[in-house]
């Protein structure tokens, strides 16, 4: 039987194999459907949040800041979370996002941080890039005082108790 080829002409035709460049090379400056453009942290800094102030929804971005992020730099973001402290994470004084060299920095220098990560801190580029705007606008609403934080949270307080 298998000298006798099934349907032949299907299996010889020009279509591409897999793993075969695709024809057509996407055209400069465009972005495939489902990927994004990478930002390197130093590109991040001269970005502007495209979120029109309407279109800030400081709920999500607290949502998202509180899942992400609050367990190191603690529901407050004063640098106090959950898995900082004695035998844990080492105190570091950047960990403090109400700290003058947190506040100085661009949105899109800490939308680069919250895409790349830094040093001890990991990349959270699984939160969508516009959603990180969210995060960015939460976190200045609560560096100038415009939201409250959540009750702290069981975990963080055992470590204030240390
Ligand atoms: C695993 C712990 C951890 C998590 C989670 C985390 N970070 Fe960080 N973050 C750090 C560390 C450690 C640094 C200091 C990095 C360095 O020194 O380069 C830092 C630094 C920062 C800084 C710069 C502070 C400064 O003064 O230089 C910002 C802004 C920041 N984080 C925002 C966030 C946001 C927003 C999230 C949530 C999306 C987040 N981080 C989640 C550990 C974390």
């Amino acid at each position: 039987m298998k000298y006798i080829p099934i349907f032949s002409s299907m299996a010889e035709q020009p279509s591409l194999e897999a793993y075969e460049r695709p024809a057509l090379e996407p055209p400069p400056g465009t972005v495939a459907l489902g990927s994004e453009r990478t930002w390197t942290l130093l590109e991040s800094d001269s970005l502007v949040s495209p979120l029109a102030s309407g279109d800030v929804d400081l709920e999500l971005g607290g949502e998202q800041f509180q899942i992400f992020c609050s367990v190191c730099h603690g529901s407050d973001a004063r640098g106090k979370g959950p898995v900082v402290g004695p035998n844990r994470i080492p105190d570091i004084p950047t960990l403090d996002l109400h700290s003058e060299q947190a506040r100085a920095y661009t949105d899109g220098y800490i939308w680069g941080m919250i895409t790349n990560g830094r040093g001890l801190m990991p990349s959270y580029r699984r939160i969508p890039a516009t959603v990180r705007w969210q995060v960015v606008a939460y976190l200045r609403a609560l560096q100038a005082g415009e939201v409250a934080p959540p009750a702290e949270t069981a975990g963080s307080s055992a470590i204030e108790a240390e």
